[in-house]
């Protein structure tokens, strides 16, 4: 880390607020256990009218699929599991509040929730519910850095649009650090499980992933397919899709046509509004 980094890291892990009463009385309920006790965590969600108004109001969006509404919260919880939970709270705390400002990059978090979903059924992954949690905040960096740092969000902005680079290289460029490098600092932060810290931090730099390869792969995929989903001629870059991706999914163009297949039956004309 070069010395701008290592200001920005320290700037933004004291400027970062901590997680809100709620959200971290539920982490602490759940802990590290792969088991906890369902009607505890709901009645704590519950307690809270507008984040429980939030759960469920992304839990039955399109990024779920549920076939039927889901109105209670400790259905949600049941169905979502744990990890997922966890990453749909740091969801609501993330994109509560979707302006314009940041409208942009709601629409690509939803998108790309939206293949992880896709991937997850075509691949048969077990845990989708957590790996479309990781889809929703695997920019959560570039959230953090427009809300905290704008200036240097407007610097970024400014390179990207002079050399015409993707989002990462032109944070490289301007500010020498990039929002996957950010995501780590605020999941360590957060106390994030792996399962959803790993795809989110590494999502560009697969080697890193040690526990969960796959999911990190997924998310990889799945940002890249969610960027070329929507390429136009005044957003044509599209982010790298890594050799070691295409092998860690053996992927292959009769399964990649069939995600963008499905990922178009959701995506065709939705207009994600905020939560
Ligand atoms: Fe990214
Ligand atoms: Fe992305």
């Amino acid at each position: 880390m070069n010395n701008t980094s290592i200001l920005i890291k320290e700037e933004l892990l004291e400027r970062l607020p901590s997680i809100p009463r709620v959200v971290y009385e539920v982490w602490n309920t759940i802990g590290n256990k792969k088991e906890a006790d369902l009607s505890k965590i709901s009645d704590i969600i519950s307690k809270d009218l507008t984040l429980s108004a939030r759960v469920l109001k992304i839990v039955n969006s399109p990024l779920y699929g549920f076939p039927n509404k889901i109105s209670s919260i400790k259905h949600a919880v049941v169905l979502l599991g744990l990890d997922a939970i966890k990453g749909i709270l740091i969801g609501t705390v993330v994109f509560g509040n979707v302006n314009s400002d940041i409208k942009d990059i709601w629409t690509h978090a939803c998108d790309c929730a939206t293949a992880a979903r896709v991937i997850s059924e075509v691949f048969d992954i077990k845990d989708s519910e957590t790996l479309i949690a990781a889809g929703l905040l695997h920019d959560m960096g570039k959230v953090v850095l427009k809300s905290f740092f704008p200036k240097l969000y407007l610097k970024v902005s400014e390179v990207k649009k002079k050399e015409n680079i993707s989002d990462r290289d032109a944070e490289r460029v301007a500010i020498g650090v990039t929002h996957d490098v950010i995501n780590r600092w605020i999941t360590e932060k957060w106390n994030f499980p792996e399962s959803l810290s790993e795809p989110i931090s590494f999502h560009h730099n697969i080697g890193a992933s040690e526990k969960y390869p796959f999911f990190t792969a997924a998310i990889s995929l799945a940002d890249f397919l969610s960027h070329a989903y929507r390429l136009t001629s005044t957003e044509p870059i599209l982010p790298d899709l890594s050799e070691e991706v295409c092998n860690i999914l053996n992927l292959n163009p009769d399964i990649l046509g069939e995600i963008l297949l499905r990922m178009d039956r959701t995506l065709y004309d939705i207009e994600w509004n905020g939560i």
